[in-house]
């Protein structure tokens, strides 16, 4: 059976073989679409337990020197996870935030968000973060590249954007190893901790990740 579909008040069962357009246009996916297991991640659903390991990086201003959040305080972090505790209350949902878990030690080293922005059109957004201990070795790329898949796979989402400042050369790097393509240089679009920032905006269709991941 395909994905459950709530289409107009009526509930549809998708085809995998073909995705009905109405789906794309008014369609809200039910279906779970997580946990996700890559070789050395599993991406799972935030737990109230993982606020310690969320605050070690949200607290560190390295981490959030390129983003509009941080340096957390300890109370700022509960407010976060609380507040993505209240959202995980409802399903289905337009934003979902998973712990990224390294498997071998068991240990929360980042997040992935998916924000479904644009339901009509299809069209989401992610964002990402790891602690900095655990940067260079490819988990971002490996924890955003399953997060993207699913989102196209299960969720039949026909385009994903994302931003960064364009100073953050590791997340613009993240996105152009996960094949996504650079659309717009905005100018002092977004004013942050105290000045006006420049962003990149990158983009990618399904059909371009499928074509991607099947190497063509
Ligand atoms: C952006 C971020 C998620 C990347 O995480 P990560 O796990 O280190 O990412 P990956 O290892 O998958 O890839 C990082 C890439 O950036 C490259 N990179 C990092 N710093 C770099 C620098 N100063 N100059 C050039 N390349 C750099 C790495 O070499 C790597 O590319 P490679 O595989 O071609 O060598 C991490 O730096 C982070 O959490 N930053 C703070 C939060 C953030 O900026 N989030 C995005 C908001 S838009």
């Amino acid at each position: 059976m395909g994905p459950v579909l709530l289409h107009a008040n009526r509930i549809k069962v998708a085809s995998h073989d073909s995705i009905p357009v109405v789906a794309h246009l008014t369609g809200i996916l039910m279906e779970r679409w997580f946990p996700i297991e890559t070789p050395r991640l599993l991406l799972r659903e935030i737990r109230a337990e993982d606020e310690d390991d969320v605050h070690e990086y949200a607290s560190d201003p390295c981490v959030s020197r390129f983003d509009l959040w941080g340096p957390n305080t300890r109370e700022k972090t509960h407010e976060v996870i609380t507040r993505w505790l209240k959202i995980h209350e409802e399903w289905p949902r337009d934003e979902s935030h998973l712990a990224v878990e390294l498997r071998s030690e068991q240990k929360r080293i980042g997040s992935v968000s998916l924000y479904v922005k644009d339901r009509k059109n299809a069209s989401a957004y992610i964002g990402y973060v790891f602690n900095r201990r655990y940067w260079n070795r490819g988990y971002a790329t490996e924890a955003a590249g399953a997060l993207l898949d699913s989102a196209f796979r299960v969720l039949r989402l026909h385009r994903i954007w994302a931003t960064c400042d364009t100073r953050n050369i590791a997340s613009a790097r993240v996105m152009e190893k996960l094949g996504m393509r650079r659309e717009a240089h905005f100018i002092e679009d977004v004013f942050q901790k105290g000045e006006w920032r420049d962003s990149y905006l990158y983009a990618i269709l399904a059909d371009e990740w499928f074509r991607l991941k099947s190497g063509g």
